[in-house]
């Protein structure tokens, strides 16, 4: 594992719980994770892997993939990094479990992809909201034609992360402890906070897209053919320093301006006529919700009320509680592996993610979540912010299957293996 932070150490859960991986190496810049990652992996009574970095050294992780026994490594890095660790691990043939964004530039994402296709090494990209159990089960609903033929779909990042984009620098208390963030900082923090001095677009946009794509079949017959992007005024961050005790006025943070909008709506348009919005909101006080809508000619789900409607099934006009629906279009692959995921992160579909990553890498199966559908999501940013940047223009979106979209079709959860 490359980046033992606090994803890497609460990844290290569903990793560490299966007895067909073996982890024998993790690297790290900063020693304070490393140890961190160390205790949880002799609690967790594992074999003491070797460790790399420790010493602010950015590029210990060459010496990490030099190494000639290993068949993955998990890339769990600030966002930077992803491509050119991506990138040498694929030419190294250790197949890539990347963290959420394959890139920065566009590039990046063309050269992630290039590596993959030339090198043939396998590379998932592990969005782990596509294994959430309504977001699956929904998925059920939409295969089994619930909704009709599909029309629109929303989904979003709206997470407040004020706290975890500001702290004190102190590892015992990462969230809501102060108005820091760089190197005095903790974890997200230390740079994080900084794509929202420098950029303005939808930088997380794989946990809304995801699931939204996979409804879609994009790159399975479906693609994403226009994109645009809208983005309001930025005050949530600001706000935020100047009303934290430890921050005011005075504070050196007080004069960042940051230039990423409170709330950034993207719009995408597909080859088959269905239109997805996406929104990008973290600055801002609100509870957590993804926003997903998933709407055909026969009806929609909502995750924010938890409601279906659909017709003539649903009373007309009104709402019916998603849960009935969720128990009963359950995917087999909760219905087989809930026990299992119990306890892992994010309500357990860290476990699935993850055990999908080692199962298909086991089978010599093509990757679930693959590379047209990682740079295409994660390119989302990088568009996003063009369009925003050349006053909110509509761009054409890449094909990075070229063509192959048409050919291709839908892999992801169809077994009940992985
Ligand atoms: N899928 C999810 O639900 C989810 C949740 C949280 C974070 N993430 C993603 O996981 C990644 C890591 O996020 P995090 O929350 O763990 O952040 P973090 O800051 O806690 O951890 C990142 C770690 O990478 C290390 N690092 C930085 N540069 C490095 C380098 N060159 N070589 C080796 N290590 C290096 C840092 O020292 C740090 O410990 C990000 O891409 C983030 O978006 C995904």
């Amino acid at each position: 594992m490359i980046g033992t932070g606090l994803r890497g150490q609460s990844q290290l859960g569903p990793i560490l719980s299966r007895d067909d991986v073996d982890l024998v190496a993790i690297c790290d810049t900063q020693q304070v994770m490393l140890d961190m990652a160390l205790a949880i992996i002799d609690k967790a009574g594992r074999r003491k892997p070797k460790t790399y970095g420790g010493n602010g050294d950015v590029n210990a992780w060459r010496k990490l993939l030099a190494r000639t026994d290993l068949d993955a490594v998990f890339i769990v890095t600030p966002w930077e990094w992803h491509a050119p660790q991506a990138i040498a691990a694929m030419e190294a043939k250790i197949a890539v479990a990347c963290e959420v964004v394959a890139g920065i530039t566009l590039p990046d994402h063309w050269d992630v992809l290039r590596t993959q296709q030339r090198t043939g090494t396998p590379y998932m990209l592990m969005e782990n909201v596509c294994y959430r159990r309504d977001v699956l089960a929904v998925l059920q609903m939409v295969r089994q034609g619930l909704f009709g033929e599909l029309i629109h779909l929303q989904g979003g990042y709206q997470h407040d992360l004020r706290g975890v984009m500001f702290n004190n620098g102190d590892p015992k208390q990462p969230y809501d402890s102060g108005v820091e963030f760089g190197p005095k900082a903790f974890s997200e923090a230390q740079w994080r906070t900084r794509h929202a001095v420098e950029r303005n677009g939808d930088l997380y946009p794989s946990h809304g897209i995801g699931p939204c794509a996979m409804y879609a079949g994009i790159h399975r017959g479906n693609r994403f053919t226009h994109i645009n992007a809208f983005a309001s005024k930025a005050r949530g961050l600001h706000d935020y320093i100047l009303e934290r005790l430890e921050g005011g006025p005075n504070h050196p943070n007080a004069k960042v301006v940051f230039r990423l909008g409170d709330l950034v709506t993207t719009t995408l348009r597909c080859e088959n006529g269905e239109t997805i919005l996406l929104q990008h909101d973290v600055s801002l006080p609100r509870p957590y919700s993804l926003g997903f809508r998933v709407q055909g000619t026969d009806g929609l789900w909502m995750d924010v009320n938890k409601s279906v409607h659909v017709e003539g099934r649903s009373p007309r006009h009104r709402w019916e509680d998603a849960q009935k629906y969720y128990d009963e279009f359950d995917h087999p692959l909760w219905r087989k592996y809930a026990d299992k995921a119990a306890g892992a992160g994010h309500g357990g579909m860290d476990w699935f993610v993850v055990h999908a990553f080692i199962e298909a890498l086991k089978a010599g199966d093509p990757m679930p979540i693959d590379i047209y559908d990682a740079v295409a999501w994660s390119a989302i940013t990088t568009l996003s912010e063009q369009s925003i940047a050349e006053g909110y223009r509509t761009l054409d979106f890449p094909d990075f299957t070229e063509g192959k979209w048409k050919e291709r079709s839908p892999i992801f959860a169809f077994n009940d293996r992985y």
